[in-house]
């Protein structure tokens, strides 16, 4: 029997796991780091979303685990390199939650430029103002991507058919494949000189933590709007205070946050800031997708030696 520890509560979708008479699954709703610490000892398998590190120090101790499933995405909770120095196999579920991310990248770019949640606000207290209010249309602006992956070319094939000139920063893609979804390769720089709206979908790793700080907004145009639904330590949120502060950033609109939950209300506080809790991948489609391929995942690699999703592994 193969002993699975569970760091959160959802169990909707995993129904191939929950019935299989091979595993025991043991759900404890996002423990502390000593609790978990004590808990993995006895695991041959974790399953994980975000709201838990698996540091290195709960990795050292883990000596039955064998594999760490991510249901969602972004595996920086994880602390790869020590998981892979143990022959941990790491395995996530991408694209199950795209859609869902996309949708919710667009709703708050949308909600920028037409002041949703302020205009909800107001009307909700019960103030009947339509001076205050005004947008702007996202029709013939540029929107400026960081990272062309599967969000973000989802995010350019639908902002394009709202007229908007899609322009990206990706080292990693090519220009014909940009060219083929309407998108146009620029450097870093070049995007922030243009765009009106940079939208952020990288992950978060050495090169892009903090790189948005005050060094690349001051390059940015005046009055730049920026989204960010991929890892809150991207930004500098200091930084992007000031920028908000001073009108060189006219919005921020942003769904992550370098502490989850925040410790420094400060950004959250700030007018022209929209926010939400880490919600683009939330939705019931998303997270009944990834629940049941993580449970596939999962069944095929203790039962039948099979190894998929695996990022540590090549
Ligand atoms: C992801 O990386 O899959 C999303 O950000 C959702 C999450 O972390 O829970």
């Amino acid at each position: 029997m193969y002993k699975i520890l569970m760091t959160y509560s959802n169990i909707e979708g995993l129904d191939l796991l929950f019935s299989s008479k091979e595993f025991k699954i043991d759900v404890h709703n996002k423990p502390s780091p000593e609790e978990f610490k004590r808990l993995i000892k006895d695991y041959d398998g974790l399953l994980i979303r975000s709201e838990v590190k698996v540091t290195a120090e709960i990795i050292e101790v883990a000596d039955r685990l064998k594999f760490i499933g991510r249901a969602g995405t972004g595996v920086d909770n994880v602390d790869k390199t020590v998981a892979t120095k143990k022959g941990i196999v790491i395995a996530n579920v991408p694209g199950g939650n795209t859609i869902s991310a996309v949708e919710h990248t667009i709703g708050l770019m949308l909600s920028l430029a037409r002041n949703i949640p302020e205009a909800y606000r107001s009307l909700k207290d019960k103030k009947w103002d339509r001076k205050n209010f005004v947008g702007t249309e996202l029709f013939r602006k540029t929107l400026g991507l960081i990272g062309l992956g599967r969000i973000g070319t989802e995010v350019a094939k639908r902002m394009s058919a709202f007229g908007m000139k899609v322009i990206a920063y990706d080292p990693f893609i090519d220009s014909d494949f940009a060219k083929n979804n309407g998108v146009e390769i620029k450097s870093i720089d070049e995007v922030y000189r243009e765009a009106d709206y940079i939208s952020i979908h990288s992950p978060l790793n050495d090169s892009t933590r903090g790189m948005i700080n005050t060094g690349a907004i001051e390059k940015m145009k005046d009055g730049v709007r920026i989204i960010n639904c991929s890892r809150g330590p991207i930004i500098n949120e200091k930084d992007l205070c000031c920028a908000v502060k001073s009108g060189k950033v006219k919005g921020a609109a942003l769904d992550v946050f370098v502490k989850e939950p925040p410790e420094d209300w400060t950004i959250i506080e700030m007018e022209n800031v929209i926010v939400t809790p880490h919600l683009a991948a939330s939705t019931k489609e998303a997270q009944i997708r990834i629940a049941q391929e993580m449970s596939e995942v999962i069944v095929d690699f203790f039962t039948k030696n099979i190894i998929r999703n695996a990022i540590n592994v090549s």
